[in-house]
């Protein structure tokens, strides 16, 4: 395994003069990007679209406008895989109907040789297949298909680079923004494939990260997430001792106002430093501060679980870290990852991690069905649980959060929240949604020119998974957090 490197200037460079070929020869045209996964995938697409529009591509959301197609993968879960492959499946027809089209398959599902292998055979009319590592070289590889007029799949597992200077392309004028300050990971949690399609854990510099964040802040972006599959692990190459605390509290000396987020946490990293400075640093008016809400995956409550999983931590030790940030900073909203049905999961320890949900009392949870990946040690483990026994236990899992849930939304029934307005609500249009600080969502009648902005609500009602409320300028009470 070699050492990751910053992508040197000749690479970049070679890069931007690949993108001024490819927009000599095409001239135009329309590109489609689809992403599936997690806001890595989503940040990764952001520079993909970057470097299409240097190539002179405009965005599209219709496929069958498009010229060139991207789609950007995940492999997570079996799910993930097969609906990606379903969608890719349909643009064949695309395809058919315009011959000179390209299409594209990136991200993680493809990083993994037994699909890439598979996708070169079963899908004749993919022109590359492009590995998360190799991402900067997009510029070259369509190069290469359109000159050559030959098809490319290029992965490599082995290489660990830090692509810094490459386009990027955010929605203008969106309050919120995401900002990668590492890639890969370096746990091998034995249920997980991202180690294997994302390669070693590597952190980008500060200095471009925080100019990253600044330059954000002074455009007008309002909410930054800081991304990383273990933002605690963050250690920037020759910088002893400057880690994820040190990089937040820089951030939160920046000139400006912005509220970061970050995700995700590993709770054996997680500090109690880092929770000291989440306390110094709440959002306040006129300043860079950081939100109230953690989101620390817990996977199993089972001890034997989580050390079959290889997740380094005990449930005691995860409660002491819970009970900290609850003293520390109170109000914090804190949300988790589950994952029902590891091989070898009893009763008892399925109980184990019930129990959990209660101790903690979640704001919200993520949950999943455990699915087997090829290559990961889990896959081979004796005990696979049986799919029925999985969903049953999935769904009380389910039955009590959102009990949980429901109960902490209450709360706010007859207070007030500030929340950032995200625009028209997606299942009802009359509808605008805005977002809390603890990551509440709250349905309430609004007006376009609200988008982007913070405003007040009167909550009215709570569900599970929502508050309903409506516009509270005059004063009507407390503001919760
Ligand atoms: N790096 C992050 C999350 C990465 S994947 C972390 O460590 O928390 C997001 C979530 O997907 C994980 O937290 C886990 O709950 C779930 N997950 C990962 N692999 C899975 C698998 N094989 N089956 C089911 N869920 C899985
Ligand atoms: Fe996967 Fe574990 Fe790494 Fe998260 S920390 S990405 S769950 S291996
Ligand atoms: Fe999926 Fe890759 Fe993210 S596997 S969850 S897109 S890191």
């Amino acid at each position: 395994m070699k050492n990751s490197v910053i992508l040197s200037r000749q690479e970049t460079d070679k890069q931007f003069e690949y993108m001024e070929r490819v927009r000599e020869v095409v001239g135009g045209g329309k590109v489609f990007i689809q992403t599936f996964g997690c806001q890595q995938n989503v940040s990764d697409s952001e520079r993909l679209l970057g470097m299409a529009e240097k190539m002179g591509f405009k965005k599209t959301t219709v496929p069958e406008e498009a010229d060139l197609i991207l789609v950007n993968t995940c492999a997570v879960r079996e799910h993930a895989e097969l609906k990606a492959l379903s969608i890719t499946g349909g643009y064949k027809h695309c395809k058919e109907k315009k011959p000179s089209l390209i299409i594209g398959i990136c991200g993680c599902m493809v990083s993994q040789e037994h699909r890439l292998e598979d996708i070169k055979k079963r899908y004749p009319y993919i022109d590359f297949l492009l590995g998360t590592t190799l991402m900067h070289r997009f510029p070259e590889i369509l190069y290469g298909v359109i000159a050559d007029k030959e098809r490319r799949f290029w992965i490599d597992n082995d290489i660990s680079v830090i692509s810094e200077g490459l386009p990027v392309s955010r929605e203008p004028g969106a309050p919120e923004a995401m900002v990668s300050i590492m890639y890969g990971c370096d746990n091998f949690c034995t249920y997980c494939i991202v180690p294997y399609v994302r390669g070693r854990e590597r952190s980008r510099e500060p200095e471009a990260v925080i100019e990253e964040v600044r330059s954000l802040i002074s455009s007008g972006v309002k909410e930054i997430t800081l991304l990383g599959q273990n933002v605690n692990s963050y250690r920037p190459v020759g910088r002893d001792g400057y880690g994820f605390a040190g990089l937040l509290g820089d951030i939160c000396s920046l000139e400006g106002e912005a509220v970061i987020h970050f995700m995700t946490s590993h709770p054996k990293d997680a500090t109690y430093e880092l929770i000291d400075v989440m306390a110094a640093n709440p959002p306040e008016s006129g300043r860079v501060g950081i939100s109230r809400r953690f989101h620390l995956p817990l996977q199993s409550g089972s001890d034997r679980i989580l050390k079959l999983m290889n997740r380094r931590y005990t449930a005691a030790h995860y409660l002491s870290l819970v009970d900290y940030m609850r003293k520390r900073i109170p109000g914090i909203a804190i949300t988790t990852d589950i994952i029902v049905g590891f091989p070898g999961e009893t009763e008892e320890d399925f109980s184990a991690t019930l129990d959990m949900l209660s101790r903690v009392g979640y704001d919200n949870i993520y949950s999943f069905i455990y699915s087997k990946r090829v290559g990961t040690p889990a896959a081979e483990m004796k005990d696979q649980i049986p799919e029925d026994v999985k969903k049953e236990r999935f769904s009380r899992l389910i039955q009590l959060q959102s009990r949980i849930s429901k109960d902490k939304n209450q709360i706010y029934v007859g207070k007030r929240v500030r929340a950032l307005v995200e625009g028209r609500s997606k299942t009802d249009k009359d509808k605008f949604t805005a977002r809390t600080e603890t990551n509440r969502l709250v349905h309430f009648d609004g007006e376009d020119g609200l988008t982007g902005k913070y405003v007040t609500l009167y909550i009215e009602g709570a569900e599970s998974h929502m508050l309903y409320g409506r516009l509270s300028e005059a004063d009507e009470g407390d503001i919760l957090i």
